[in-house]
């Protein structure tokens, strides 16, 4: 995509909120998480079209990649998996991000080279799109020289969409509201997922709605942490994660694509201790003992046939980072 709007790069803010000076040309690159929600507790419909939720983040070992560079026009371009599938137009996370933070500051629509290199399942309830948000974010921030508080990033986070201030935070994180009110939780020792990639996405907003349908109006119980949630990651004890891990989309987006429930059966059969449907969906997250658990159930998801594609990854993550 390239954008005529407005071709200047922005003047920093001021000169003592600029960071050290970078060699002109050379990109920004920074690296952003995905994330998987070992709970997902969904309130009722809000008048505005959200949900409140009370929404276990933990950040997982899969990034995007996102390079910001000089240039003069906007434009963004993807390689990696799945790149066919990022939309390259107005609508993409990290384009909107980088309007977002101009706008913050009062400046115009920046001339700058976007890049993802993409690695996070796309339209998979793994955030990916949070990430090229947040890696987005912070690239231009460097870039243009900005220093925004973190505060304010989170701000713009939160604008861009529910899941993107975590991706910026990472570990691992209790979000209520939205998802957007972020309180930070303690990860007590390393957790090993697999996950199984399925055919096409799931739409969120779908999803949601779908929840909605299956509930047929009946009252909805203000969502809470689970503290046996909270405890199991506080110790790293994956074992009693798996007994707790809970999705309230799940019934949903396993009726909008009921061959999930063969993937989520088929990789407890493999060994996992426990699965689940990843956020909205489609991606399913085992939850393994150890990486060689994660291996085994691996190849044996790819030799079922019920997913596209099978990736190991470990918890928690750190959130986007300065490569
Ligand atoms: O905030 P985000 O852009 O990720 O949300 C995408 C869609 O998911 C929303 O438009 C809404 O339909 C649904 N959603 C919701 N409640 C939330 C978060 C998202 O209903 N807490």
């Amino acid at each position: 995509m390239t954008e005529g709007d407005r071709h200047a790069t922005p003047a920093p803010r001021s000169t003592d909120a600029m960071t050290a000076p970078r060699p002109a040309g050379i990109p920004v690159t920074v690296r952003a998480p995905a994330k998987v929600n070992v709970q997902l507790a969904v309130g009722g419909l809000r008048p505005d079209g959200f949900h409140d939720l009370a929404n276990v983040f933990l950040a997982v070992g899969l990034y995007d990649v996102v390079s910001a560079a000089e240039a003069d026009a906007l434009s963004v371009t993807c390689s990696g998996r799945d790149a066919d599938a990022v939309p390259l137009d107005s609508s993409n996370l990290a384009v909107r991000a980088a309007r977002a933070l101009a706008a913050h500051h009062g400046l115009a629509v920046p001339g700058v080279r976007l890049h993802i290199d993409k690695d996070i399942p796309v339209a998979g309830g793994m955030a990916g799109g949070s990430a090229d948000a947040a890696g987005a974010l912070l690239a231009c921030d460097r870039l243009w020289g900005l220093d925004t508080p973190r505060g304010e990033l989170l701000g713009i986070c939160a604008e861009l969409g529910s899941d993107v201030p975590f991706s910026l935070v990472g570990g691992a994180a209790l979000g209520r509201g939205r998802g957007e009110r972020l309180t930070e939780l303690e990860v007590g020792g390393t957790f090993h997922w697999v996950f199984a990639v399925a055919d096409g996405g799931l739409s969120t907003p779908a999803v949601y709605r779908e929840c909605d349908r299956l509930r047929g109006g009946a009252a909805v119980a203000e969502p809470e942490a689970s503290p046996g949630v909270v405890a199991a990651l506080g110790k790293g004890d994956a074992h009693a994660l798996a007994a707790v891990l809970a999705n309230d989309l799940q019934e949903a987006a396993v009726s909008l694509r009921p061959a999930l429930a063969d993937t989520l059966a088929a990789g407890v059969d493999a060994g996992a201790l426990a699965g689940l449907v990843s956020g909205s969906g489609p991606t399913c997250a085992f939850l393994v003992p150890d990486a060689g658990s994660a291996d085994r159930v691996a190849d044996a998801l790819r030799a079922s046939g019920v997913c596209r594609a099978a990736r190991t990854a470990s918890s928690p993550a750190p959130g986007a980072t300065f490569l």
